[in-house]
């Protein structure tokens, strides 16, 4: 049954959508529909295409009660709206359906299973939001909510973890019919932990045992966690929230996050190594991956920063957009990432350069501009003997814009730089990665759709995102030098 809420949020996203033009959008990152979007959820494969949902305000630019949002597309990169599939309408999800994941069902249906959130005020006047975890069943289209839910809520939590901060569950196993979740909570003091749980029948959960542990080490509450399978280790993704900074790894605010190790499927132990951020950017949280079916692992997430994202004044027809969906894969113990092939379909009106010197003055280079942007720019010194002291290029540049990274190989820092870009905010515009090199080689892979930057760097080793809010027409691409390098790149336009 569909209720009245849900059917609000449907004829309210038709009618407002009509108002927003094609080229006010992103041209291939999916964007609201109408309203406000945050994380992606129940990124999946199913009936022959990707579905995408994902965290739903249509009624306003900001964060709000949330519904589910919802594309589909078969390349990644066009999206084709389809209805708002679930409103928080039970008396479990009254105030929120959070994030959550989707998957196939033995019987060929598809299934949700989220968090839903409910205000109660406890005796001493104290407002808590519950949070437990639920099922909806549907057919790529329409969704019904489970009559068992909720499905798992405080009494299924282990000892001393919170039923106010238990969220955002994602299947990662389904294996001789018993299905494991990994859900994010956190112990007294906010020290966020991953859990696992099991089941066989969806319905009733056991809970197996912690995968990770935070103890303070990165930020406080972890959310939105993803376990997979990667290249014969496990891969542990999430992000978290209130960090302190860390060397150039981490930063202050919400970030994210990777750890790879060894699983034990039976008593749910994950031993895991180093931890890394996965995006090193201004803008990239809440993650979550599918298994395409020739077997890519790739993910999503949202392209926005929690600290940054409502400091807008002026109302906007949508606000929140995806990142590119990325390849992921291990090399040398590290998380690899890069668009999806797909992109490379978009690519068109192609321009080469080899072994061109640049040194001391910013050049322009004929062909090389524009803002939907495919270019893969290799750097090194001219001279081995004598490296560059910085390297630099901008884009989405005119007389008053341009955002820019700049490469100083002795100090092996990569920074990205958008307070060129159009904000008129005082927030954080920078963002600084450490870079290895040899003789002053890097390589960049450099993406840019209306709103955004993309870069990957070393063939994916680190990535850096952020939003941009330059204006359109600024298509400019320049390249400086500070001593003597010589660059090698391939520019494509995308559409
Ligand atoms: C992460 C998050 C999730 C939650 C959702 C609510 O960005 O806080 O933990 O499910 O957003 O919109």
């Amino acid at each position: 049954m569909v209720s009245q809420i849900l059917k609000n949020a449907r004829i309210y996203e038709q009618d407002k959508e009509r108002l927003i033009k094609e080229e006010e959008r992103p041209a291939f990152h999916l964007s609201a529909r109408v309203g406000w979007m945050n994380d992606p959820n129940g990124f999946s494969f199913y009936d022959g295409k990707y579905h995408l949902f994902y965290q739903y305000h249509p009624f306003d630019s900001h964060w709000g009660p949330m519904h589910w949002g919802h594309a589909v597309s078969r390349d990644l990169l066009h999206w084709t709206y389809l209805p708002c599939v679930m409103a928080p309408d039970r008396y479990y999800d009254r105030d929120g359906c959070f994030s959550g994941c989707a998957f196939t069902m033995p019987d060929g249906s598809h299934a949700f299973i989220y968090t839903g959130v409910a205000t109660e005020v406890a005796d001493n006047g104290e407002v808590r939001m519950i949070q437990t975890q639920n099922l909806a069943f549907g057919d790529g289209l329409f969704y019904e909510k489970s009559a068992e839910n909720p499905v798992i809520s405080a009494k299924d939590l282990p000892e001393g973890g919170s039923p106010y901060d238990f969220r955002d569950p994602k299947m990662f196993l389904e294996e001789n019919g018993v299905f494991h979740l990994a859900v994010a909570n956190h112990a007294e003091g906010r020290s966020g932990c991953i859990l696992h749980y099991r089941s066989r029948d969806l319905v009733h959960w056991e809970y197996v045992s912690t995968l990770a542990a935070n103890d303070y080490r990165i930020g406080l509450m972890w959310e939105c966690p993803d376990f997979f399978r990667l290249d014969g280790k496990w891969v542990l993704l999430a992000s978290a929230q209130d960090m302190l900074p860390k060397g150039l790894e981490y930063y202050s605010g919400n970030g994210t996050f990777y750890l790879v190790g060894d699983f034990d499927v039976e008593t749910g132990e994950f031993k895991a190594g180093e931890d890394h951020a996965v995006d090193y950017g201004i803008d990239y949280y809440a993650m979550q991956t599918v298994q395409a079916p020739d077997g890519r692992r790739i993910m999503i997430g949202w392209m926005q920063n929690w600290d940054t994202c409502n400091l807008r004044t002026a109302s906007v027809p949508w606000f929140g957009q995806m990142a590119l969906p990325r390849e992921v894969w291990l090399q040398d113990g590290l998380l690899y990432q890069q668009p999806v092939r797909e992109l490379l379909d978009l690519r068109k009106d192609e321009v080469v350069y080899e072994n061109l010197p640049i040194c001391g003055r910013e050049v322009e280079l004929a062909g090389v501009c524009g803002r939907l942007l495919d270019l893969e720019l290799s750097v090194e010194a001219l001279d081995p003997s004598d490296i560059y002291k910085k390297f630099s290029v901008r884009f989405a540049k005119n007389e008053r814009y341009n955002t820019g990274l700049s490469y100083r190989p002795h100090e092996r820092t990569l920074k990205l730089d958008r307070k060129y870009s159009g904000s008129r905010r005082a927030i954080m515009h920078q963002r600084r990665a450490r870079v290895e090199h040899e003789n002053g080689r890097i390589s960049l892979r450099i993406v840019l759709d209306r709103f955004s930057v993309e870069v990957f760097v070393n063939g994916g080793e680190k990535v850096m995102s952020a939003t941009l809010e330059t204006e359109t027409s600024a298509e400019g691409v320049s390249f400086y030098c500070d001593g003597a390098a010589r660059i090698s790149l391939k520019k494509y336009s995308l559409g």
